[in-house]
């Protein structure tokens, strides 16, 4: 079942993406790597930020979780992790068609250059890399993170925002 999360969630949420995050580890460069990869208030404060969770639910359990955040004139797909026990399963791919069908503006995911798995998926479900000057304008432009994350990140976007940007995508 997918279900849009409630502040009850909130200690399910943190343990599932700090658990999932493991997947970085020693594969993001080092210095954006700490532990817990997200903070209690790092949390608070995306949620205070306009970042809506949606969960996949099991047997009364949450697997996966996955944000949606609009902002100006896109949404943006945020922070999605599936527990690292149940990964590959569809959870993720459920989790993401689901939060398509709730906005008709282009959507946009940032993620670390080097989590080849998470470009992957994003790109099995039709989303495509932006080129590397784009990524920089859009990080700037629709989140708030620090100078060093714009350059270790990618940004892939979805097949609305690529209509609207033709020419503008890697090919
Ligand atoms: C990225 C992430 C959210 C994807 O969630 P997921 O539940 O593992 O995703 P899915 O199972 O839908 O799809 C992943 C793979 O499983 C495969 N798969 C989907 N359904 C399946 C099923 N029923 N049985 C077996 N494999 C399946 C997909 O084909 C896909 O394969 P691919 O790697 O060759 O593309 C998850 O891997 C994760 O939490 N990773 C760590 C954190 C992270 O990178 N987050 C992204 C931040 S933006």
């Amino acid at each position: 079942m997918i279900r849009p999360c409630e502040e009850t969630d909130f200690d399910a949420i943190y343990e599932i993406v700090n658990d999932a995050a493991q997947a970085y580890k020693g594969v993001i460069p080092p210095d954006r790597w700490h532990e817990p990869y997200m903070p209690r208030e790092e949390l608070r404060h995306e949620i205070d930020a306009g970042v809506v969770f949606w969960g996949y639910e099991e047997d009364g359990e949450l697997i996966g979780v996955m944000g949606i955040q609009p902002v100006h004139d896109v949404t943006l797909i945020r922070h999605a992790y599936v527990r690292t026990a149940r990964r590959n399963q569809g959870v993720g791919g459920k989790l993401l068609a689901h939060l398509r069908t709730l906005t008709d503006r282009p959507i946009l995911i940032g993620t670390w250059a080097d989590a080849r798995w998470a470009i992957r998926f994003y790109e099995k479900h039709g989303f495509r890399l932006v080129t590397p000057e784009e990524k920089v304008r859009l990080l700037k432009k629709y989140w708030s993170i620090p100078e060093r994350q714009v350059e270790t990140s990618v940004v892939l976007a979805g097949p609305r925002w690529s209509e609207g940007h033709p020419g503008r995508r890697r090919a």
